[in-house]
């Protein structure tokens, strides 16, 4: 079982996070966090769910405010090991049910191609066409979330 948990900028626990984004969107693009990027996210909403049994995280995602009624996701990410199991899906309504107590309408994200079908599941729409980000081809998703 999995629980949701909203985090603090610059604690362990966003340690915690931080690492597990590096292992499973960075490091595989031979990429890695600057100290520069990670400033950016002061404001932000850091989201995780974790494993009930040992409180680590599990899954997680960043909701930056982009204006008053505009939430972007971003760095969703769940452990390999439990991908393809919900947890990705926890961590998807967790951000909404965060994005709506907030007031916002919107949630806009940067979709990997691979994971387009993901987001579809849950009403997101493609909204532009191919581009590539972090050497990747990518699609910006949009969904209402009043709906
Ligand atoms: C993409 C990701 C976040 C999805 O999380 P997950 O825990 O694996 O997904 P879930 O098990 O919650 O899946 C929920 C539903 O979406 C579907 N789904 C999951 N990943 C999918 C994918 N890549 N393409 C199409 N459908 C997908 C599942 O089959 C499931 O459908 P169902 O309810 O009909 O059974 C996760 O696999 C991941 O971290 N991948 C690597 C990093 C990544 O690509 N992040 C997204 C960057 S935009």
């Amino acid at each position: 079982m999995i629980y949701e948990k909203e985090i603090i900028y610059g604690t362990p626990e966003h340690e915690e996070m931080i690492n597990l984004r590096n292992r499973i969107l960075r490091e595989p693009l031979g990429l890695i966090f600057s100290d520069e990027d990670l400033k950016k996210e002061k404001k932000d909403f850091l989201l995780c769910c974790c494993n009930e049994k040992n409180d680590k995280i599990v899954g997680c995602c960043v909701l930056t405010p982009l204006n008053d009624s505009v939430l972007q996701l971003r760095q969703m990410a769940v452990e390999s090991f439990r991908q393809r199991k919900g947890v990705g899906a926890g961590v998807l309504l967790f951000a909404e049910k965060v994005a709506k107590k907030n007031h916002y309408k919107y949630i806009y994200l940067h979709a990997r191609k691979e994971a387009v079908g993901f987001y579809e599941k849950f009403g997101y729409n493609i909204v532009s066409d191919e581009f590539i980000e972090v050497g990747i081809p990518h699609y910006e998703m949009l969904k209402n979330i009043e709906d």
